[in-house]
């Protein structure tokens, strides 16, 4: 017995670029009350091995940077607390995303998809400005529940679907595309980001098992949004 602080093992999954294989790794890291992941990271990387690679902007669970794999889970290491976890602590890269280094996934491929679904409003030219949209319609509150999404890319890591089809625009994209397509001063013409929302990578892809929905940090339901996408494409008023 040291009389020292109490230690929690950390196993971190290592990788060098171009590199392919991995490694798990293992360090003692001091315990305090509030301790979370992230600062755990940090404190490997100024005490155990400065080489140690992973993302963070905001420390406070607003900019999606920190999101990783804990214990088979995605979750942002900045919001994720040490005590209550079992241990040894797994902590992974995100799934699905190619590793850059460590912990560091490149995002390309979760960008990319958001940027298919074509992720702003096309505002109706025929609607008066400013458009008066009363805060207490359906539509608005079904909209106004996944606008926190920070893209973090955790529900996108978590889809099975998005393992098994690579094309696949994931849970991210299509929750924005719910919000831009169902916005009542959204342009009903043609539009490009319809074919990608409707077509073979797009809604019917998802075979609703909600793990996107689990996982989200915000606490949003991407799987919900897809539903009432496939409930509205079914009736066919986007014009599909
Ligand atoms: S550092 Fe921004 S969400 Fe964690």
């Amino acid at each position: 017995m040291t009389g020292g602080p109490p230690e929690v093992t950390l196993r971190v999954r290592r990788s060098e670029p171009g590199v392919t294989k991995q490694r798990w790794e293992s360090f003692g890291v001091p315990l305090a009350d509030r301790t979370t992941v992230l600062d755990a990271l940090f404190w490997i990387m100024r005490e155990r091995d400065r080489s140690l690679a992973f993302r963070c902007a905001c420390r406070a669970a607003m900019c999606g940077s920190c999101a990783m794999v804990v214990n088979g889970d995605e979750r942002l290491a900045c919001k994720t607390g040490l005590a209550g976890l079992a241990t040894p602590i797994r902590v992974e890269p995100l799934r699905s995303l190619p590793v850059v280094k460590d912990l560091v996934v490149d995002m390309d491929a979760f960008f990319d998809r958001y940027q298919a679904v074509e992720p702003v409003v096309r505002t109706d030219e025929r609607l008066a400005e400013p458009a008066i949209i009363s805060p207490l319609d359906p539509t608005r509150l079904e909209i106004g529940a996944g606008l926190d999404c920070i893209s973090c890319g955790a529900c996108y890591s978590a889809c099975p679907m998005v393992a098994a089809d690579p094309d696949y625009l994931g849970p991210a994209a299509l929750l924005r595309a719910f919000n831009v397509l169902a916005d009542q001063r959204e342009s009903p013409g043609p539009a490009p980001a319809r074919e990608a929302v409707f077509g073979r990578h797009g809604i019917w892809r998802c075979h609703g098992i909600q793990e996107c929905t689990r996982v989200c940090p915000k606490a949003l339901d991407p799987a919900l949004a897809i539903r009432r996408l496939k409930r509205r494409a079914r009736s066919g008023e986007f014009g599909s």
